[in-house]
């Protein structure tokens, strides 16, 4: 495991301190209205999970569940829902909670599929964004960092499916993705 990883990028401490900034930025601005926390799945469990923490007026959370098609690192912008929110979120004020934004493709079409089912406000919160990779404009509202564009694991960042554990958020290296062009499903 060790030896795949090139540097730590977010040591786990910096995400704290980051996490809880947004969590209260996050309580101030919606002070007073009832939040919908959605995390996208897998991606977004972890950051999810200590944000909600760090929330300190009331809020429910659901999941989503997307898979975009493409290789191991790379999305076609095809985005497929696995999994569907349990509410219904007409008249209600969503935060949709993601954990990094690559293209920008998935954050988007769940953005428009949302959108369409009437709630009462729409917000965004990446956890990590990579501005450099953008192929489509979208609506970010609370961004913890803007890294380069590098391939990153861990605090709930996979590699086909693996590294989601790893506290730190680390910058994989090449040759543990490379070669593996091959057709599959990421998220
Ligand atoms: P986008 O549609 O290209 O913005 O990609 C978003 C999804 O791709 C994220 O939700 C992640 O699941 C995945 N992704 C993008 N960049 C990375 C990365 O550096 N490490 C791990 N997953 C990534
Ligand atoms: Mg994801």
């Amino acid at each position: 495991m060790k030896e795949d990883i090139e540097e730590v990028l977010l040591p786990a401490e910096k995400i704290r301190d980051k996490v809880r900034e947004l969590g209260q930025v996050i309580s101030r601005d919606y002070a007073g209205k009832d939040l919908l926390a959605v995390g996208i799945l897998k991606g977004a469990f972890i950051f999810l999970a200590d944000l909600v923490r760090e929330i300190t007026i009331p809020l429910e959370i659901d999941f989503i569940a997307v898979s975009s098609y493409g290789t191991a690192t790379e999305t076609s912008g095809v985005v497929r829902i696995l999994k569907d929110l349990d509410s219904p979120i007409e008249g209600r004020h969503v935060l949709l909670v993601e954990d990094i934004v690559d293209t920008g493709l998935t954050l988007k079409y769940l953005l428009e599929a949302l959108k369409a089912r009437n709630p009462l406000s729409l917000r965004t919160c990446a956890l990590v964004d990579k501005p450099s990779r953008r192929v489509t404009e979208v609506q970010l509202d609370y961004v913890g960092f803007s890294i380069p564009d590098y391939f990153v694991v861990g605090y709930g960042l996979d590699f086909a499916q693996k590294y989601r554990h790893l506290p730190d958020i680390c910058v994989l290296k090449p040759e543990v993705y490379q070669g593996t062009g091959d057709k599959n499903e990421r998220g």
